[in-house]
């Protein structure tokens, strides 16, 4: 019988915060959700006085609530759910029911499952929609407006895991993000300063501007009150109803005639027919470990199961990693798998090969072969390097009493998706961008793709998100994952290092300097101020071509550190990671 939970934080230097493992206070009570970017707890899992479960995401009331759960003996899985309808509601530029993504579990039994929720392209979708009339791609066509916009696969995915491995009832875990929508709660700085720069965008739409603009004009200051009234009751709906409520009835038809009105083409099947699928997890044989990945529509299997096993042929750890030669090998290995990526991945029904071969072990001990720390390897063709930094994407970590862990990539695409609110009070994506609009052309992350991925109706677009959960002994090690369009793949990839290669703490795995190359442009992008002039100066000698950008990725991540788990939300954007212990012995 669990009578006290108590969270410790490392940013509070082990204050112990005990609370009441009762209901769920009413909204206007809410606990002050501050932002901690770390939590310890000294425990095992399950033990008389062990851990209770652990989560951590961007958001802090949306941590808050997962916590409730698991302390409520819900599962991981139950957690996550409520995290994820939570952040719909608490952190709108990228948690959603409009958006889609991924969902990776690990049983307490040892079996893991991958849920792809991902968004379809429309049935009316079509080759030549994102093309102008001189047959160029039009940018705006698939990122502003509703066009922009894929089937959202949000609720059916939660849907669908709480009917598969669910245990608290699905209205119990929905209720925390109505109460908040409902009743409001206090947006972060970083919220109020995102919706203040937005402000035009946002008053091109009605529904928007009736949520994200002030009535009073003036700007939003940090712990306004942020209330979303049609939001909540789309989330009864859902909560009372089901995933129905999203597959026909009044909700849907709104959606569909704003859509029309707006220039897009979604219809009443798309929501009827959307599936959310099951697919295989991809299983990397890494140090003395297991690295459960996702595979297509996911980059995430391909790109970690050769960078992986590809780097671990030079000695990293003896050159440390800070050094040029560890930097610029890890540049090269990201480059040659982001090669590989655009050339050849899309929505698995459509991809004519087996992408597995691209992991066989002679191909990569011939690019092993081909990698020299000394040298820089152009692409092809150069490309100017698109302005995106990685402000939008989501992705939150849970792990249960019992051992079970889930992690969750999320988004709408871009920040705030579409920039257009549906009728129900969520915004929808703009994922159709993430498709080859005209094959061989850059999209908005520069990434240059192939007719793999070109639009077709019914089709996933090929995604960088790539949740992953490390097994050592039988037993989770650690739950990571990162938004951040492409620097998604490479931050995964480098925390990796970090944790098993360079053997740093967990906070430090996550907070250490990040760096990416992808295919095209050629460039290394690195986090200003972070790596070193001595590295810079280095990588510059070999012709590498450098720019700074401000920061890459986001990542929400729990490990275990010897007897203690460790969750870590990044400091870079500041959401929160705690963990609850049972009992009272501290
Ligand atoms: O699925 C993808 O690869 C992109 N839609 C992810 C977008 C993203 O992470 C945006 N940035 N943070």
């Amino acid at each position: 019988m669990i009578e006290q939970t108590r969270i410790w934080s490392a940013v509070a230097l082990l204050t112990v915060v005990t609370i009441a493992c009762q209901a769920a206070p009413a909204p206007s009570e809410r606990v002050d959700a501050s932002r901690e970017t770390g939590a310890r707890a000294v425990a095992e899992l399950g033990s008389a006085t062990g851990v209770l479960g652990a989560a951590a995401s961007a958001e802090s009331h949306a941590t808050l609530e997962a916590m409730r759960v698991l302390e409520e003996g819900g599962s991981a899985v139950d957690a996550a759910i409520t995290l994820g309808f939570a952040l719909a509601v608490t952190y709108p530029n990228a948690g959603n029911l409009g958006g889609g993504g991924f969902f990776l579990y690990r049983s307490p039994e040892g079996e893991s499952w991958y849920l792809d929720f991902r968004e379809v392209a429309p049935l009316a979708a079509t080759l030549e929609m994102y093309l102008d009339e001189e047959g160029d791609p039009d940018r705006k066509a698939s990122t502003r407006g509703w066009k922009a916009a894929g089937v959202p696969g949000s609720v059916f995915g939660m849907w669908e895991a709480h009917q598969r491995w669910g245990s608290l009832p699905w209205a119990r875990l929905i209720q925390p993000a109505i109460e908040l929508a409902e009743y409001g709660f206090e947006i972060s700085f970083a919220e109020a300063a995102a919706l203040n720069r937005l402000k035009s965008a946002f008053s091109e739409d009605a529904y928007a501007a009736s949520v994200f603009v002030r009535s009073d004009g003036r700007p939003w200051i940090q712990r306004d009150v942020l209330r979303q009234p049609a939001l909540a009751s789309t989330l009864s709906a859902i909560a009372t109803e089901g995933e129905s409520a999203l597959r026909e009835g009044s909700i849907v038809r709104a959606i569909v005639a704003a859509s029309q009105e707006g220039g897009g083409v979604l219809a009443m099947e798309d929501f009827a027919e959307y599936e959310p699928i099951i697919r295989p997890v991809h299983t990397i044989a890494w140090h003395d470990m297991e690295v459960l990945t996702i595979t297509p529509p996911s980059s995430g299997s391909l790109f970690l199961g050769q960078t992986l096993p590809v780097l671990e042929e030079f000695p990293l750890a003896q050159w440390g990693w800070r050094d040029p030669r560890t930097v610029q090998l890890i540049g090269e290995a990201e480059a040659a798998a982001f090669r590989d990526r655009n050339r050849w991945l899309g929505d698995p029904a459509s991809m004519e090969f087996s992408w597995i071969d691209l992991l066989d072990p002679s191909y990569l001990g011939q690019r092993a072969l081909a990698l020299d720390p000394e040298l820089y390897t152009s692409p092809d063709e150069d490309l100017p390097m698109p302005p995106f930094e990685s402000t939008e994407t989501t992705h939150y970590s849970v792990l249960d009493a019992q051992g079970g862990a889930v992690a969750v990539t999320t988004t709408l695409n871009s920040s705030y998706g579409a920039k257009v609110m549906a009728p129900g009070g969520f915004l929808m994506n703009n994922e159709m961008d993430d498709f080859a609009a005209l094959p061989g052309h850059a999209n908005q992350y520069g990434l240059v793709q192939s007719e793999a991925n070109a639009v077709i109706a019914g089709r996933r677009p090929l995604s960088s998100m790539s949740p992953v959960i490390v097994v050592k002994n039988g037993k989770v090690d650690s739950v990571i994952g990162s938004p951040g369009g492409p620097t998604i793949l490479t931050t995964v990839l480098q925390v990796l290092l970090n944790r098993y290669t360079f053997e740093m703490a967990p906070e430090d795995a996550v907070a250490a300097p990040r760096f990416h190359r992808q295919d095209r442009p050629p460039t290394l992008r690195y986090e200003a101020g972070r790596l070193g002039r001595p590295t810079l100066q280095a990588l510059q000698a070999l012709g590498q071509p450098l720019a700074e950008i401000r920061s890459l990725g986001d990542v929400n991540a729990i490990f275990r550190d010897g007897s203690e788990w460790v969750a870590v939300a990044d400091s870079r954007r500041g959401g929160l990671g705690q963990v609850a212990v049972i009992g009272s012995d501290g």
